[in-house]
């Protein structure tokens, strides 16, 4: 198996609150990799630093073979990262393929007709083709989290990072999350997918690493890692505090 994202001894610290200590993980080619661990323990903190919005205090992020630990959140974004946030960003006055038109636009440097046509192929991809010239404002919570999806495939993504899409939505509508998630993998993209509501992890995911006390404390076969003896701990742990 290719490896397409490394990420090496990982730490960030914010004053004296040491958020992430030591974090190592392999993403693969073509593989989505769920990453669990309870409210708080630097998840989110953890994209941010992928993806270039914060500096990591110490360690390396090496990306297809190149250290990418100092490159700017632009030059990730056109190298192939694309991202969800965990409370949706669109633009609520623009409509639903001007938005996924920015993925490409800024996200893949194509030209407004070829970011309009992608935006398209990529709006019947996620189900929202119908709803191309509604403003961003009017979706439903669904629809919001496929534009999110959205907007980060038009960026042409190699590795694609989602912050708990699976949050705040009905059953029925993480299923159609579900079928999202595989329609991107037999694209060939990578995905690494932060969720709460574990049942998608074992249902939508290839390996689960779960991350606790600043650590990827296990990272394994999604039924293993869900029955293990660091998870149970580690869920345990935050319940009686
Ligand atoms: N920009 C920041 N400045 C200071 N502390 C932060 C910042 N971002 C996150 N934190 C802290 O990092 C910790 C982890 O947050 P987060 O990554 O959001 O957790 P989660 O795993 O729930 O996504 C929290 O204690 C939070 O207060
Ligand atoms: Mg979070």
């Amino acid at each position: 198996m290719n490896t397409v994202l490394t990420v090496e001894d990982l730490g960030i610290s914010f004053g004296s609150n040491h958020v992430l200590k030591c974090l190592n993980y392999e993403v693969y080619e073509n593989e989505v990799l769920g990453v669990i661990g309870p409210n708080g323990a630097g998840k989110t903190v953890m994209l941010d630093i992928l993806t270039g919005i914060l500096k990591p205090t110490k360690g390396r992020i090496i990306f297809q073979g190149e250290d990418i630990t100092n490159k700017t959140i632009t030059k990730r974004c056109k190298n192939g990262f694309g991202r969800t946030f965990q409370v949706p960003r669109s633009f609520e006055k623009m409509t639903v393929l001007e938005n996924v038109m920015v993925g490409g636009v800024y996200g893949d440097r194509l030209h407004e007709r070829d970011a309009q046509k992608k935006a398209v192929e990529v709006l019947e991809m996620i189900g929202l083709a119908e709803k191309k010239d509604i403003f961003a404002g009017k979706l439903s919570l669904l629809d919001r989290k496929r534009l999110e999806i959205g907007r980060a495939l038009a960026s042409n993504p190699k590795v694609l990072m989602f912050d708990e899409v699976a949050g705040g939505l009905t059953e029925s509508e993480i299923a159609k999350i579900l079928e999202i998630v595989r329609m991107i993998k037999k694209q060939g993209i990578s995905i690494v997918w932060i969720e709460h509501v574990l049942h998608t992890m074992l249902e939508g995911t290839d390996r689960v690493m779960c991350l606790a006390e600043g650590r990827d404390v296990i990272c394994g076969c999604p039924v293993d890692v869900m029955r293990s003896k660091e998870v149970s701990d580690v869920y345990l742990g935050a319940e009686e505090e």
